[in-house]
């Protein structure tokens, strides 16, 4: 990426940022955006007859149009959320359960799609959580776990922690066949890879804008149209209903049952704005970009000694973690810290999966547009100091 790009980006100058994977930077034109909205046209949406909100209410539809020309979809077909957990638990809540329906998950699941999933044991719903095999999911296990009672399968498209890729279109092929519900949790893939819901074969799509150049606080559900009446708002309040009595009320169709209560209008805004820039640059061209720096990366972390990579071999989007042998997964990013090094250490809010390589911290490091080959060399160059 040239400096001109960078320069949308300030942090980039003060620090390496290498923690898109919890958040991504947020260039400076989205954040003009949000601002025009709150200097030019503050207005609540679908609420008055004033041209201020009929501007934002045209603004914030915007947003649910282009999020389905990202991802294939109708705009009708978008729900907007907080984030890529309220879209989860929106399905998770909002299906009709009987007892011993059965859902299946993997260990690889971030916390946010998993213990949606596991709550609903509350309700008498069996949950099977099903292995990986070198980083990847195990495509047997999860066909022999399929009865006649699964009604769902959860999965993310892309690890937080591995980086793996899982194959969403083989998975959305066996649900078709079975007759299953499918969720796939877009978090660490929007951002990074062409999407296309209707490839995938998929009923829900979550994913999060602030990791993908967009502010916090906003994200989407893909909720499939036939499914939209189907499901029971997380909320109820103003926005989602159409008539009301003192005797009851009338929830309003499409995605606005979804929606209740003023949603972040300016984030919803500044999410446009930011897969403008990601259309602009192309999501074909990041994942070239993303692959190279991977390459770089590997590469120089194979030669440090006690360095051990989570499968340094699988197809991944931009995420590494590793540990070394000996130091304290925390430590290492705080020394690396103290060299304006920004990386994650922790479970990654992923317990099953570290767990399930006998760590309880790992230390990874997950870069994006914005990021260059010497600021991988730089890494590359204190963790090796550091060793
Ligand atoms: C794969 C995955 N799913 C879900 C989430 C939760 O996202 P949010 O905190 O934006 O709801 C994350 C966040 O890191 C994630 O990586």
């Amino acid at each position: 990426m040239n400096d001109e790009f960078r320069s949308l980006f300030p942090l980039t100058s003060d620090v390496v940022y290498l923690d898109s994977a919890a958040t991504s930077l947020t260039p400076t034109s989205v954040l003009e955006e949000m601002n025009d909205y709150y200097n030019k046209y503050c207005a609540n949406i679908d609420r008055g007859v004033h041209h201020l909100s009929k501007l934002a209410s045209h603004r914030y539809g915007d947003t649910h149009k282009k999020i389905g020309e990202l991802i294939g979809c109708s705009g009708k077909e978008v729900v907007l959320t907080k984030n890529t957990t309220e879209a989860i638990n929106q399905v998770a809540f909002g299906l009709d359960w009987s007892k011993n329906d059965h859902v299946i998950t993997t260990v690889m699941e971030h916390h946010s799609n998993f213990v949606p999933w596991l709550r609903l044991r509350e309700k008498g719903v069996k949950v099977d959580v099903i292995g990986i095999k070198n980083g990847q999911i195990d495509l047997n296990e999860l066909k022999n776990k399929i009865t006649s009672e699964t009604r769902l399968i959860a999965i993310c498209h892309a690890s937080n922690v591995l980086g793996t890729i899982n194959p969403v279109i083989e998975i959305g092929k066996i649900c078709r066949e079975n007759d299953i519900l499918y969720l796939v949790d877009g978090a660490q893939s929007t951002p990074h890879l062409p999407i296309d819901v209707q490839k995938i074969g998929c009923d829900f799509y979550s994913f999060s804008g602030h990791k993908m150049l967009g502010p916090t606080g906003i994200g989407a559900l893909y909720c499939k149209q036939k499914h939209q009446e189907k499901l029971k708002p997380l909320m109820v309040g103003g926005g989602n209903v159409s008539n009301v009595t003192k005797t009851g009320y009338t929830l309003k169709k499409g995605y606005h049952r979804l929606e209740a209560g003023t949603p972040n209008i300016a984030g919803a805004i500044g999410l446009t704005k930011a897969i403008q820039i990601l259309n602009e640059i192309g999501l074909k061209n990041i994942r070239k970009h993303e692959e190279k720096l991977n390459k770089t990366l590997i590469d120089e972390l194979r030669n440090l000694d006690g360095l051990n990579i989570l499968n340094p071999d699988i197809d991944r989007t931009g995420v590494i973690s590793f540990t070394i042998k000996g130091k304290d997964p925390h430590k290492i990013a705080l020394q690396l810290d103290q060299k304006n090094i920004i990386v994650r250490s922790g479970n990654h809010c992923s317990q099953p999966l570290v767990e399930h390589y006998n760590y309880d911290k790992v230390i990874r490091t997950s870069h994006y547009i914005y990021n260059t080959q010497k600021e991988i060399k730089t890494l590359c160059k204190e963790l090796k100091k550091l060793i």
